[in-house]
């Protein structure tokens, strides 16, 4: 059975590669819609990154629609220091020709959502959690009719990748991430406990720009551009390659280990601000709301990747 998503994204080279990756496996995936959101950069860039992506791949007819510019109570932080000004910054994509539609990708959630039978539309979250947060706000009714939500955000044993506490999606926007985490909706969450195992080895980015295709090689100037920063920060062989955990997951669960834990977000602190409190051994009693992946099986992870990106354009 086909699953249909919709990705909430901030385009940022790791998003790109999930989209790709999505685009890349019709067989399994339909993607209803991308919507960006304010994040890695400002939302008109992220969204036009997003365009860009979807003509690398060749899949144009999957329709983009600009969501959310700022959290629901925080100023915007971004992250030009790990993605570059353009926030896709690596190779030297042509300006999209396919154009975003009108509608706001938050109205757009909601209304696929409530047009779609109950139960069966999963939203991938690659980004701050914004445009969920204000869909769930503006339209509580959809909240019991999401099959699931997959998130990239968050960690425990491997700290924060923003502040010492907290991972940049949720730290963006906390509040959002809350709403989301008191849906009530099966979530699962892909922390950096399980993207820090997910290198792009010089091998990997190699792999990448032999496929024999352009999606290969604008995604190994992508990796080469975006992996520095985290080379650089933490001495590895590679960077952890995010948010194309959250759709492998999807493809192939198999590929990766977790638990069904309580989740709680810090929005009070601003020591702590954005960090995920999660009660992995069980201790405060607390109801359990997301399913928390721990590990993941890197050489299978990229050996998917490989596969499903040497379809595409
Ligand atoms: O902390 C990693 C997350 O922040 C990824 O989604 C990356 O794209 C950035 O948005
Ligand atoms: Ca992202």
């Amino acid at each position: 059975m086909r699953r249909k998503i919709i990705i909430d994204t901030d385009p940022g080279q790791d998003d790109a590669v999930a989209i790709l990756l999505a685009l890349g496996s019709p067989a399994e995936i339909e993607v209803l819609g991308i919507v960006a959101v304010a994040g890695n950069v400002g939302l008109k860039q992220n969204a036009r990154n997003a365009l860009k992506v979807v003509e690398l791949s060749g899949r144009t007819e999957t329709p983009v629609y600009a969501g959310c510019e700022r959290p629901m109570r925080r100023v915007l932080v971004t992250a030009e220091y790990v993605h570059g000004k353009t926030g896709l910054d690596g190779p030297d994509l042509p300006e999209p020709q396919i154009k975003l539609r009108d509608q706001h990708g938050v109205d757009f959630i909601i209304e696929t959502l409530r047009r779609e039978p109950t139960g069966t539309v999963t939203l991938c979250a690659l980004g701050p959690l914004t445009n969920l947060g204000m869909a769930f706000v503006k339209a509580p009714d959809i909240m019991p009719r999401v099959q699931e939500i997959i998130l990239m955000g968050g960690g425990l044993f491997e700290g924060g990748n923003t502040t010492p506490a907290a991972e940049f999606n949720i730290y963006v926007d906390p509040e959002a991430a809350d709403v989301v985490f008191h849906s009530g909706i099966p979530i699962t969450m892909v922390p950096l406990d399980v993207t820090h195992f997910m290198l792009s080895t010089k091998a990997r980015v190699e792999r990448f720009r032999g496929l024999g295709n352009r999606t290969g090689v604008a995604t190994a100037e992508m990796l080469e551009f975006f992996e520095r920063f985290d080379e650089q920060k933490y001495g590895w062989e590679g960077g952890p390659l995010h948010d194309p955990c959250v759709i492998a997951y999807l493809l192939k669960p198999e590929l990766f280990k977790g638990k069904h834990v309580n989740v709680a977000i810090e929005t009070q602190s601003e020591l702590t601000r954005g960090m995920t409190v999660v009660d992995y051994w069980g201790v405060t009693g607390r109801a359990k709301n997301a399913t928390y992946l721990r590990s993941g099986d890197a050489d299978g992870f990229y050996e998917l990747l490989f596969e499903r990106l040497k379809t595409l354009a």
